[in-house]
């Protein structure tokens, strides 16, 4: 890692900035754009009243929703080619897909049709090996089945004899294409994933991709396998080393170094100088949410006036009224010297409000799931709600991550291929001093608040009358009546949450919203 920034920074030094960045224009660069869509229910408040019944039938599908919130991509299978849809995963790496007689497929609700799946039996290039497929995420979800070696055809790009899972058992209905680094597959035997796989086959000329998520709302990003392309994000990119772990490198997990809630209209900028810092953060396209240690994310509730559900240790505000008065609110993270600002409103799931619609109310009005949550049972993540905010390189080969603020009104594309050997992500530059020395904290302990507490928002300012309203206000929340309440679920907890909301039936948002994409191997 340290000779590969040295390098660099001879690189640098000997050829004049500009040099490198010709260097991999092409009129054909080796690059493959991937495009990706997040998903949304027209009817998701139904679809919670189904998922409730569905309780009752024997084959359980787990969270019905998973994926839905996560960013998708179709691809094709065996030939003739069989489409599936699946949730494209930085956290995870072995590419899986559902088999047509998995038993899922039979469960209320289960979308098998519509997202497609593959039977090996219908291609005339499958062959089935005889290693055992079997993953676990960070979100509980699982798959089970086999490996099989076809056919792969992925935004255009046919790419013969590739391996991947197939799953003859799942609590889930859609399969998942991880990305991350191939020490990392379920497989006993590592093979190479799509990254690999892509430059075996000449599209691309590393193992390196840029991913470009769009802001909150957009719902349409993509991955450029290969290449960068600069209409994407403003500055410059800059490069941070991968953290290794027991002496490999398994998972895209980069240092984060500070945090700061920045606001110019109210002349704020409050640093959080928690002693958990510097962080070890996993970069995963696969979790909705953005998680961090308990008393980082505790601070910042308590700053910026978020409520808090302990019982599933997530956050939430008022969908409409929240932003009102924060409009320039940003969260910085900061890396090293690298920083990155993902807006409030950023952080602030409006589509939620359909999850959660139903679910709480704060002085009568939706609340909306808060992008922040504490890590908890699992390591530290930057998932989608900072992603947006971010474009990210990750180069596979070297070790590094390169990231810029992304662009939200990106002009004309401007695509450079990342080249194969050291520095060739087209005009990043290192970070001075990068801080590698941070210790993986592997799990995060859970958020629980002192009972008497009530949200003092500290940003912004608010008046003496307006505090006292907004914290007695949320005390006079009021329950939807035309909600079903029939869980048999009922709230016997005696929180402060429990007792201020309005709590209709109950489910388990981050379950809804589609959690963590993270492979849980080697025994971490
Ligand atoms: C995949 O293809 C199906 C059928 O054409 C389409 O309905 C769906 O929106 C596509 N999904 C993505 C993520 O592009
Ligand atoms: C990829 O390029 C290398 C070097 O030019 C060549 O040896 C190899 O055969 C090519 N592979 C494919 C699949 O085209």
């Amino acid at each position: 890692m340290k000779v590969a920034l040295l390098s660099s920074l001879a690189a640098l030094a000997v050829v004049p900035g500009l040099c490198s960045l010709s260097l991999h224009e092409s009129d054909s660069p080796h690059v493959l754009r991937l495009g990706l869509k997040r998903n949304r229910f027209n009817d998701p408040v139904g679809r919670d009243r189904r998922r409730f019944k569905r309780q009752t039938v024997g084959v359980d599908l787990y969270g019905y929703s998973m994926g839905g919130d996560l960013y998708s991509t179709n691809l094709t299978v065996g030939n003739p080619a069989q489409r599936v849809e699946v949730s494209v995963d930085t956290g995870s790496s072995d590419l899986w897909v559902v088999y047509t007689y998995n038993e899922v497929c039979g469960a209320y609700g289960a979308r098998c049709g519509s997202l497609g799946t593959y039977d090996p039996a219908e291609s005339s290039e499958s062959d089935t090996l005889s290693d055992r497929f079997s993953i676990t995420y960070g979100d509980q979800s699982w798959a089970e089945g086999y490996y099989a070696i076809d056919t792969l055809e992925i935004a255009e790009a046919g790419l013969p004899e590739v391996q991947f899972g197939v799953a003859t058992a799942s609590n889930i209905d859609k399969g998942i294409l991880g990305i991350g680094y191939s020490t990392n597959v379920a497989s006993r035997v590592i093979y190479p994933n799509l990254p690999e796989v892509l430059a075996q086959n000449n599209i691309t000329s590393s193992h390196a991709y840029s991913l470009w998520l769009n802001r909150l709302g957009e719902d349409e990003g993509n991955i450029l396998f290969g290449g960068v392309n600069t209409a994407y994000y403003v500055g410059g990119l800059q490069t941070l080393p991968v953290i290794p772990f027991n002496g490999g490198y398994v998972h895209l997990w980069i240092t984060l170094t500070g945090l700061v809630v920045e606001s110019e209209s109210d002349d704020v900028s409050k640093s959080y100088e928690n002693e958990e810092f510097p962080v070890v953060v996993l970069l995963d396209s696969g979790s909705t949410l953005t998680y961090l240690p308990a008393d980082i994310v505790a601070e910042i509730y308590n700053d910026l006036d978020v409520h808090f559900r302990e019982e599933e240790q997530f956050g939430f505000v008022p969908c409409n009224s929240y932003l009102e008065g924060r409009e320039d609110y940003k969260v910085t993270f900061s890396f090293s010297g690298l920083t990155i600002h993902v807006p409030l409103r950023e952080l602030i799931l409006q589509d939620a409000l359909y999850y959660q619609g139903d679910t709480l109310h704060i002085n009568g009005e939706e609340s909306c799931v808060f992008g922040i949550a504490p890590s908890v049972n699992f390591f530290p993540i930057l998932g989608d709600t900072f992603l947006r905010s971010a474009y990210v390189v990750f180069d596979l080969d070297n070790n590094e991550i390169s990231m810029a603020q992304a662009n939200f009104n990106p002009g004309d594309d401007h695509i450079l291929e990342i080249g194969d050997g050291d520095d060739s992500v087209p005009g990043a530059t290192p970070v001075a001093n990068a801080v590698t020395t941070a210790t993986v904290v592997l799990e995060g302990s859970g958020l629980s608040l002192p009972p008497d507490h009530t949200n003092r928002p500290i940003f912004p300012t608010r008046t003496e009358t307006t505090a006292s309203e907004t914290v007695h206000a949320s005390t006079t929340a009021i329950n939807d009546p035309s909600l079903p309440t029939e869980t048999g679920d009922s709230d016997t907890s005696s929180n402060l949450e429990e007792t201020d909301l309005a709590v209709a039936p109950r489910s388990n948002p981050l379950l809804v919203a589609g959690v963590v994409g993270v492979g849980l191997l080697l025994g971490l």
